[in-house]
């Protein structure tokens, strides 16, 4: 089989073609990625010799250059987007023409092309839960809250159009937050692990009793292979690491695996819009697809901080270019808004 994955050098992209290319040897991937400040072609310096993998650089809004890579493909898998719900509200220009253009320009092409489409969604595209209401699952209405969401929700609803309208053959699946190896230090886990490391204060945001539910980037990926493998064409998916946790808990349980203490916690000015809750039921990814989240939450957090223990260059390279000026455009945000 040929995959063109796009933002194939992301964070849960680049991960999803480590485990696709040791579970299927003999596949072809491409690796489509912009390579915005996210994208990384370092995450794969392992296989950049692998003669079943191959990376060309473009952009999913370029119809000319993604009619080019999605010919000759059997299957698409579209990771690329903007993800970082802080820089949404900053500016949500570039989520609302790579999530929402960028996924009509793809299902375009793969209608020209015949090519079946499995689209990397979120749970964030069912809005904020409350404590006492059940997990979001398959059949939740949509209501999303802030512009990285609307922006994933607009695109999730047009591939159901595009299979509704043309028979595309397409897959969804709608994930909680990921967490592993190679995640741009912007998102809580991996910058309160190179905080705590470089001796830098965490800054939680509100009270921190907001909650998120936690899969290991491993999990995601072995549900997305069984999609692809055994998933229904036109339906839809949720995967969820069964890991529910408030952002404090999160907070002082890295702090204990690190070794530091609680003097380390800046408790900061909340995020705008800040969603409370997100939690997932994967009952349905469980009865048809046989598949649940085997990675121990406590274990998957100790290994990634050996990760980054381990690679604290590949985050000094990260945090290089735009990275400080984002911070304090964003900590100006928090003052003004809050
Ligand atoms: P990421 O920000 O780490 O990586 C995104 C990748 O997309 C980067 O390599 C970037 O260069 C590429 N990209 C961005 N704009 C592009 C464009 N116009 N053309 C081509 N490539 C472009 O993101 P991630 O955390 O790996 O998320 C991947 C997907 O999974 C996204 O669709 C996201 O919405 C979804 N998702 C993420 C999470 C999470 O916790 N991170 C949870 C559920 C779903
Ligand atoms: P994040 O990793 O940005 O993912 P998402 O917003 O997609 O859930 O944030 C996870 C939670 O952590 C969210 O409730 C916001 C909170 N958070 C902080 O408290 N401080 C931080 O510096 C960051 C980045 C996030």
């Amino acid at each position: 089989m040929k995959i063109l994955v796009t933002g194939g050098a992301g964070f849960i992209g680049s991960n999803f073609i480590h485990y696709w290319l040791q579970n299927h040897p003999t596949d072809d991937i491409i690796n489509f990625d912009k390579l915005t400040y996210a994208g990384n072609l370092e995450n794969l310096s392992e296989i950049e010799k692998n003669s079943h993998y191959n990376f060309v650089k473009g952009d999913v809004c370029d119809r000319e250059q993604v009619l080019d890579v999605v010919k000759d493909t059997d299957l698409i898998v579209h990771f690329a987007a903007e993800s970082h719900v802080d820089r949404s509200i900053m500016d949500p220009s570039d989520f609302i023409r790579t999530n929402i253009l960028g996924t009509q320009i793809l299902l375009d092409s793969a209608r020209e092309y015949e090519v079946r489409f499995h689209h990397i969604s979120t749970d964030e595209v069912f809005g904020a839960l409350k404590p006492e209401d059940p997990a979001f699952n398959e059949k939740t209405p949509y209501d999303p809250k802030s512009p990285y969401s609307a922006s994933k929700a607009a695109s999730d609803h047009l591939v159901r159009a595009y299979h509704h309208t043309y028979g595309l053959k397409t897959t969804i699946s709608n994930c909680s937050n990921n967490y592993g190896p190679y995640q741009f230090p912007e998102k809580i886990i991996p910058l309160f692990i190179s905080n705590l490391i470089e001796g830098i204060k965490v800054p939680v945001y509100g009270d921190g009793n907001q909650v998120r539910d936690w899969i290991h980037v491993d999990d995601h990926s072995r549900g997305i292979e069984l999609i692809i493998e055994k998933g229904e064409i036109g339906e839809t998916y949720c995967l969820g690491g069964d890991s529910e946790i408030s952002n404090l808990e999160l907070t002082k349980t890295l702090i204990k695996l690190l070794g530091k203490d609680e003097s380390c916690i800046e408790f900061v000015k909340d995020r705008p819009g800040h969603d409370r809750r997100y939690a997932i039921d994967f009952s349905k990814a469980t009865n048809e697809l046989g598949w649940k989240p085997e990675i121990n939450f406590e274990d998957g957090l100790k290994s990634t901080i050996h990760w980054y223990k381990n690679n604290q260059e590949w985050v000094e390279r990260c945090k290089s270019g735009d990275y400080q000026g984002y911070y304090e455009e964003w900590y100006s945000t928090l003052s003004s808004r809050a």
